[in-house]
């Protein structure tokens, strides 16, 4: 470790502070490589439909259960700058695509188990990472070119897809009903502008609440909120309601300064109060002037107007949340008004029912029978909160790779096609490439395959038989054949219904390449003394990870 006081000219020269780490070079790549090489290596045995899952318990002793690649990273707590940079990478993957997190960890991991090989072998890593970035270029050419583009309008292939994202996930057991429901909630909410679809995930509320199984989960056409009538003396019930949403508050507001008031005699207090009365009597009946029979009030609701609404007959729900007030309006086609005065018959929206349900020990109040809604709920039921949370997760992949598919409506196959079909052409590429170059070629190609074996391993099958035979079959031009590993069998994966958005590969290809040729870039590790992290327990995450406690420690290479 090469760390400061440095000399100069005889005379120790202090730069940094005392307690400060430095390390340059090849020290300083191992270190990072490595350290990126264990998230890349802990998290490989969750990579598909027959991955393991992952017990995560934090600080609190809560635990979650879970095989989703963005889950784990951000559950594991990871200290180490640069294993750091793959929790981020995943992040971007799960924000920009919403699937495929945990296979762009594991590439990155093998392109940069690759790029020190190379390194070790004196290939600058300048020469590695422009050579994986024109690689990576090549590989995203070749998914275009293998891509097959989809018919929206029968939902085909955006079920498979769906299926597909959610066979891998603990829900698998319910992955086509799940399927169904979320292709349904999000053709529901996409709209077309000028010839294009425009689909965000938001639209769709996926709520929890446990007590029932995953196959009661269910599409509502409209918004349930978590939410009970705030008076037990209104009706549970209203059918074609009129509602209003506010986000004002229903009260009377208090002066921002304190003041006085002077009180003579009885009649005084009676006066104020048969004013105060009357202001909360004038708000309501503006309100139900409007038409309204529901309010959905952001802010709090008086006492007194709960009291006049019911005497109305009207339905009253406060503090609902501003995500919720939003995807509300959307749903029934209201405005949100911020003043009672202005509110008029054309800002209220409507759905065929408005009822409050006793859902396990919760009453919920279902906004629901929306004509066209722009946002719709899936309630997600599951005998436990572990299993409720695990499924709107794979929920959430599932909506993504829909989105995905709505937006750029092209797909490739699952199960190792793509990346074996990829890894082919890079070779040939490689060839046509002078010889320094095609070395990086040749591991980005190998890195690739790291799909396909993992995906076999973590079956249990015989990754080396089934990596050659791949090889061979995508020689003799069968460009979709995989690795099916429920059967086992090497198939063509469009028979196998097993299918993924063209965007989520590209996005894993973009992705990885760019981590790795992030850390690759750095060469120069400078911790100061401050950033001491607490040392992980002994024997922490996934064994090694031990060895990425604090900053500290850091990057001593013989730790790994
Ligand atoms: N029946 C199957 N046979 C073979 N491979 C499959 C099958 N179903 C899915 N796969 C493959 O499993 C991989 C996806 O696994 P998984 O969902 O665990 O990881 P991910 O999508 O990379 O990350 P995450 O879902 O955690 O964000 C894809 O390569 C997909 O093609
Ligand atoms: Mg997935």
């Amino acid at each position: 470790m090469s760390s400061f006081p440095t000399q100069a000219g005889g005379v120790p020269v202090l730069v940094l502070k005392e307690g400060s780490n430095r390390s340059r070079g090849r020290e300083a790549q191992h270190g990072n490589i490595n350290a990126a090489k264990i998230v890349a290596e802990s998290i490989k045995s969750a990579l598909g439909p027959k991955g393991m899952d992952k017990m995560l318990v934090d600080n609190f002793g809560d635990t979650t259960i879970t095989s989703d690649g963005r889950t784990i990273l951000d559950e594991m707590d990871i200290q180490h700058p640069a294993a750091k940079m793959l929790v981020e990478i995943a992040k971007t993957q799960d924000n920009e695509a919403g699937d495929g997190t945990t296979s762009v960890v594991i590439i990155a991991g093998e392109l940069l188990t690759r790029a020190e090989e190379l390194i070790n072998k004196n290939i600058h890593p300048t020469v590695i990472i422009d050579g994986y970035s024109k690689t990576a270029e090549k590989a995203l050419e070749t998914l275009e070119e293998i891509a097959l583009p989809v018919d929206l309008k029968t939902q085909d292939f955006l079920k498979k897809a769906a299926t597909t994202s959610m066979g891998s996930k603990i829900v698998a057991e319910h992955k086509d009903y799940l399927a169904d429901l979320t292709v349904k909630a999000m053709l529901a909410v996409a709209e077309k502008q000028d010839g294009v679809y425009k689909v965000d995930v938001d639209d769709v509320k996926v709520e929890k609440k446990t007590g029932a199984s995953i196959r009661d989960t269910t599409l509502i056409n409209g918004i349930v909120l978590d939410k009970e009538i705030v008076q037990s003396g209104m009706p549970k019930r209203i059918e074609k309601a009129k509602i209003a949403l506010i986000d004002a508050s229903l009260e009377i507001e208090k002066t921002e300064l304190d003041s006085k008031l002077n009180i003579e005699s009885p009649d005084m207090i009676e006066a104020f109060l048969n004013e105060e009365e009357k202001m909360l009597n004038d708000m309501t009946n503006k309100i139900l002037a409007s038409g309204a029979n529901v309010v959905i009030c952001q802010k709090g609701i008086d006492d007194m107007v709960q009291h006049f609404l019911s005497r109305k007959g009207a339905i009253a729900i406060r503090r609902a949340k501003k995500s919720d007030m939003e995807k509300l309006a959307k749903a029934t086609g209201g405005k949100i008004v911020s003043s009672v005065d202005a509110i008029t018959p054309s800002d209220l929206g409507h759905a065929a029912l408005v009822e409050e349900r006793k859902i396990a020990d919760d009453k919920m109040t279902f906004i629901e029978g929306c004509k066209n809604p722009k946002a719709v709920t899936l309630l997600v039921r599951g005998a436990t909160q572990r299993m409720t949370a695990e499924a709107e997760r794979s929920i959430h992949d599932a909506l993504c790779v829909i989105r995905d598919l709505i937006q750029e409506p092209k797909i490739v196959a699952g199960g190792g096609a793509p990346e074996m079909e990829m890894a082919r052409i890079l070779r040939k590429y490689a060839e046509t490439m002078p010889g320094r170059e095609q070395l990086a070629i040749r591991v980005f190609a190998d890195a690739l395959e790291s799909i396909p074996v993992t995906l076999a391993e973590n079956a249990g099958l015989d990754p080396v038989d089934i990596l050659t035979e791949l090889r061979n079959r995508h020689e003799k031009g069968e460009k979709w054949a995989g690795i099916e590993v429920l059967s086992g069998k090497i198939q063509d994966m469009s028979k196998a219904n097993i299918y993924e958005p063209l965007s989520v590969k590209k996005q894993i290809i973009k992705s990885a390449n760019e981590a790795a040729s992030m850390i690759l870039k750095i060469d120069d590790v400078i911790a100061s003394g401050k950033m001491k992290g607490p040392p992980m327990p002994p024997g922490g995450m996934g064994g090694g990870m031990g060895g990425m406690g604090g900053m500290g420690g850091y990057p001593g290479a013989g730790e790994y």
